[in-house]
């Protein structure tokens, strides 16, 4: 596909799969700002497997001081209506296309990053933990829909991942594709409206440099990817850490001390979260 008609694709909200009824609702509702967490918690029991996924989210690594969560109410609490809705934007799309060679390990990726931007975040005490927890979630969303029309580029990124010849994912795109998976991943969270704070980070995580406003958070969402692959869940297509990690730490006046004890954490925290879990799986 040439780049005009891949951007020309990218312009019309058709082009990335459509949300489930309920999952539509959802969003429809936490937008609105207008319903509260009971009544989200009604709506979302609607589809059974998506609830029973939330709480298991809920009682997974992210939120291990949030104590055992049992209901869908306690879930939507914990985690706040903005992580829920990224994870009403990411979910329903990684279980649909999981069958896609390298889905499901980006859905790994995507979660174990999110967790690590939250950690990061919590051992700075950033203010905007949600955000960047969500934009953790999103980062990569964009890959998923070059694994639906670059098949045959996306496979051949993975072949070479962890080759010596293996550059950069969004390196590689640009130079072969003339985009690349973060601007796609923040054309759809600009689609649905999701603010600054998040799409900044879902734009610029591998460079945090460029962002304008949101440069705190979006260097935390590069250390968020990079760690992940540190902790064992790197991209299916890229294995290695950038030096943006360096950058992101120094930026952010992450010393050796702090730096150990953030990964620390993230490994602890990370064998919560199980390689493949998919609602309905
Ligand atoms: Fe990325
Ligand atoms: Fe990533």
């Amino acid at each position: 596909m040439e780049l005009d008609e891949l951007s020309r694709k990218l312009e019309k909200r058709e082009s990335f799969p459509t949300l489930p009824g309920v999952i539509s609702e959802i969003v429809h509702e936490i937008d609105s700002e207008k319903i509260s967490m009971e009544d989200l918690g009604k709506i979302i029991q609607k589809d059974v497997s998506f609830a029973a996924h939330l709480v298991r989210q809920a009682n997974s690594g992210a939120y291990v001081e949030a104590g055992r969560v049992s209901s869908v109410v306690q879930a939507v609490r914990v985690m706040g209506f903005r992580v829920l809705k990224g994870m009403c934007l990411t979910v329903p799309i990684f279980t649909r296309y999981k069958n896609l060679p390298g889905i499901s390990e980006l859905w790994y990726h995507s979660r174990v990053a999110s967790l690590c931007c939250r950690i990061v975040s919590e051992k700075i005490q950033l203010g905007e933990k949600d955000e960047v927890e969500t934009a953790g979630l999103l980062h990569d969303l964009g890959k998923v829909f070059l694994a639906l029309e670059m098949p045959e580029f996306m496979h051949r990124q993975s072949q070479m991942a962890d080759s010596a010849e293996g550059r950069s994912d969004w390196i590689a795109e640009r130079k072969n594709l003339g985009i690349d998976h973060c601007f796609i991943g923040a054309r759809y969270g600009r689609m649905f409206n999701f603010p600054g704070t998040i799409l900044e980070p879902i734009l610029w995580h591998h460079e945090p440099q460029k962002a304008n406003h949101n440069k705190e958070l979006t260097h935390v969402c590069c250390l968020g990817d990079q760690i992940a692959s540190i902790v064992g869940a790197p991209h299916p297509d890229f294995h290695f850490v950038e030096p943006s990690l360096l950058h992101s730490l120094d930026y952010l006046g992450i010393g050796a001390e702090l730096f150990q004890s953030i990964l620390g954490e993230c490994l602890h925290r990370v064998s919560a979260i199980s390689v493949c879990d998919f609602p309905g799986s």
